[in-house]
């Protein structure tokens, strides 16, 4: 599954949300093309990098009160565990699985992840005059 950043589809208007999710696609794309010498260290690079877009995203939700906080970031545990898990195979030498889950897994759940949680709470901070005056002022 080849997933690359357009605007129309993956844009929540939000661009703090859409830098991380620019972010998080031109490294998957690398991470498709990466050799096995350099696919450990750009999966360490795609674990670290979500890590902090789920920071921002959490940090989002507490300043604005998204009510769907405790689910979202329920989600974002769970993903990171995950990458966690698949990180520890790959330093191991294991890279078949998560190669899969780099091409196949990630893509779909980026997508679902994306048109629900993200776009919920891209929309909830759409309607809160506090973030939307900082974002103002990010953007001129
Ligand atoms: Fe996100
Ligand atoms: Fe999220």
């Amino acid at each position: 599954m080849k997933l690359t950043w357009n605007e129309g589809r993956h844009g929540l208007g939000q661009e703090e949300m859409d830098a991380d999710h620019r972010e998080f696609l031109a490294l998957l794309e690398i991470l498709n093309d990466a050799g096995d010498e350099e696919f450990p260290v750009m999966f360490q690079k795609l674990v670290d990098h979500i890590r902090l877009h789920f920071v921002r995203e959490g940090r989002l939700m507490r300043l604005e009160k998204f009510p769907a906080l405790g689910e979202h970031e329920g989600e974002h545990h769970r993903v990171l565990g995950e990458l966690l898990q698949f990180n520890r195979a790959v330093k191991r030498g294991r890279l078949p699985l998560a190669r899969a889950y780099v091409r196949i897994g990630l893509p779909e759940w980026f997508e679902l992840h994306l048109s629900t949680m993200d776009s919920a709470l891209a929309a909830h901070l759409k309607r809160h005059v506090h973030h939307q005056s900082g974002i103002a002022a990010v953007q001129i």
